[in-house]
């Protein structure tokens, strides 16, 4: 039992003043009357062990992680999911009353849960994935396609050697294809998905032709800035179905607001649109 009687948790990031959690999190505890509260930590990684440190002792259950300390904390956490571990990298971490830290990472869970829940019919075991990119992003929905039984995943990356090296560690369920060669992966996929920044507000779409995707496809993006990101637009277009990346970042928050306030909380259209704003 914390000697706290208000439980705190918070996203601990830096620069930390555009994360959406606070406002995802806020929603939540208002909503079944939860007293807690949800707060944004800006956290220099010079000083990130110290303020790990003394979280428990202040009072916080637990914590989001995001850029740039999302790698850093696996190796001060004391216990790791093995899906962290996998990933690389911890989003959700456990202020334990014995003073232990429990990291955890939800991205790729957040990503299958979405699609689970706003793509008809979708099944990961269905067809081949074609997924573009290979970054941190692109680790975590990697491990959980893998995980919810995709049958092979075709990798591209502009920068081809991050490609082969996800290979050369996860195996043989996937194929690299060359950026350039990037249409060829399309025929016979059942699922599209952009991990990268490109078609994100301010930044180039990214060049893909659509023609090769059998129709029955369903196609996503990570980028939520814009929720209809050129690449959902041009699928929607062209008559495919597809699903936004915002529904990733609710998904990913639940694992963690239901370990740190013992609910497990919603994702639903009113809560899309709160964090929508
Ligand atoms: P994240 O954790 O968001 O995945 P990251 O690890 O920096 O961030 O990875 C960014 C991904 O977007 C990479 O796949 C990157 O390609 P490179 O490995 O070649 O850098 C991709 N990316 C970013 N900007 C891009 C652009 N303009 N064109 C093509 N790929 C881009």
């Amino acid at each position: 039992m914390s000697k706290h009687s208000i439980p705190l948790a918070g996203v601990i990031g830096y620069p930390v003043a555009h994360s959406l959690s606070p406002r995802l999190h806020g929603h939540w505890l208002q909503r079944y009357g939860i007293k807690g509260h949800y707060v944004p930590l800006e956290v220099h990684p010079d000083d990130l062990v110290e303020v790990l440190g003394a979280m428990g002792r202040m009072g916080f259950v637990g914590a989001n992680v995001t850029i740039p300390h999302k790698e850093t904390v696996l190796r001060l956490a004391d216990q790791v999911t093995d899906r962290a571990t996998l990933i690389g990298a911890a989003n959700t971490l456990t202020f334990r009353s014995d003073g232990t830290i429990f990291a955890d990472n939800t991205d790729g869970y957040g990503f299958i849960e979405n699609l689970r829940q706003r793509a008809r019919g979708w099944d990961p075991r269905g067809g081949p994935a074609a997924v573009i990119g290979a970054g941190g992003a692109a680790r975590a929905v990697i491990v959980s396609l893998l995980d919810a039984g995709v049958p092979e995943i075709r990798l591209t990356n502009r920068t081809r050697l991050r490609a082969d090296q996800l290979k050369s560690e996860f195996g043989a369920r996937i194929v690299v294809y060359d950026w350039v060669h990037m249409n060829a992966m399309l025929d016979g996929a059942a699922t599209l998905v952009n991990t990268t920044s490109q078609g994100m507000e301010g930044q180039t779409p990214l060049k893909i032709n659509l023609e090769e995707l059998p129709k029955t496809a369903l196609v996503t993006d990570i980028v939520y800035t814009p929720l209809r990101t050129p690449l959902l637009a041009a699928a929607e277009d062209a008559g495919f179905q597809t699903v936004d990346g915002l529904g990733m970042l609710l998904h990913q928050a639940v694992p963690g607001f239901q370990r740190w306030f013992g609910q497990r909380p919603e994702v639903d259209e009113d809560l899309r649109n709160v964090v929508l704003g």
